[in-house]
């Protein structure tokens, strides 16, 4: 066998939160060529299974497309329950669905707050919390849970994000230690500045966006596509010996 070997995830399940678009999408379409099925979702199902026909074609793999809300555990329990059905099984699951509400401290509302930490932290353990019982009875999983470069440090207007962000390597420690014992592991991906929807206020602001890029050594947004490599790293064999840790992909962001 070959070390590339351990990175192929045929016979391989995974769901993908908000797998739509952005780097949920990216992430979605690397585990694909890398020989998983997917389940994609978005809280659009319409949106959902077009993305998945789209990757179907691209990339020859099995390939679903659901509605899923990560605020809502009676529709987290039954896309889990479709995608098992439907390609026969599950063991990777990518906690990617998040938002992010820029405000301050003197600024942001208990509503705001509520919703951001309800769908970034909240909402992956959730979706882990249905996952998880059939990865352990299966002796065999996968948690990946999208982190940020705000889950290491902070920067001005974002006390929700920040605090969900920080929360999710907590979290991704603490379900680490649960599953260990079951052969599952769990670890964080964490990427710094990537051009997505979610950065639209930072990309549609030239001033703004170059003092951004001030702070990145490799000098550049990244690419979803970026965050291909390092996914299917954390999905499959070859990291079979960490758990608990976090991959930072931020073009050095967290290195200053
Ligand atoms: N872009 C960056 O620079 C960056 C950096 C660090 C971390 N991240 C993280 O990467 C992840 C993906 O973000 P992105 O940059 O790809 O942004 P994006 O293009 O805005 O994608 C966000 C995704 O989350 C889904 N989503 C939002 N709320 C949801 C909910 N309540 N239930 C289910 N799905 C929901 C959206 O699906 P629908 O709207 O279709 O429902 C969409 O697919 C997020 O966790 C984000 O915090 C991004």
């Amino acid at each position: 066998m070959s070390v590339l070997d351990l990175f192929r995830l045929d016979d391989r399940v995974a769901l993908v939160t908000g797998g739509n678009r952005g780097i949920g999408r990216a992430i979605a379409e690397g585990l694909a060529e890398a020989g998983a099925s997917v389940a994609l979702t978005s809280r659009d199902g319409d949106r959902a299974a077009k993305a998945a026909r789209e990757m179907a074609d691209h990339t020859g793999a099995r390939c679903l497309g659901l509605a899923l809300d990560v605020r809502d555990q009676a529709g987290v329990d039954s896309a889990v329950a479709r995608a098992r059905e439907e390609l026969g099984g599950i063991h990777i699951l990518v906690n990617n669905a998040g938002i992010n509400i820029r405000q301050d401290i003197l600024e942001v509302s208990d509503d705001n707050w509520e919703t951001v930490l309800d769908t970034n932290l909240a909402g992956a353990m959730r979706c882990a919390r249905a996952v998880a019982p059939y990865l352990k009875e299966q002796r065999w999983g996968r948690i990946i849970n999208i982190g940020s470069m705000l889950s290491v440090v902070a920067i001005a207007a974002r006390t929700a994000y920040a605090s969900s962000k920080h929360g999710i390597l907590g979290l991704t420690r603490a379900m680490a230690l649960d599953l260990a014992p079951h052969n599952v592991t769990v670890n964080a991906l964490c990427p710094g500045v990537f051009k997505t929807e979610i950065n639209r206020p930072i990309l549609n602001d030239p001033d703004y966006l170059k003092e951004f890029l001030k702070r990145v050594p490799l000098g550049k947004m990244g690419d979803p596509a970026d965050l291909k490599g390092a996914a299917v790293f954390l999905a499959s064999e070859a990291s079979s010996y960490m758990t608990g840790s976090a991959l930072h992909v931020d073009g050095g962001w967290t290195t200053q």
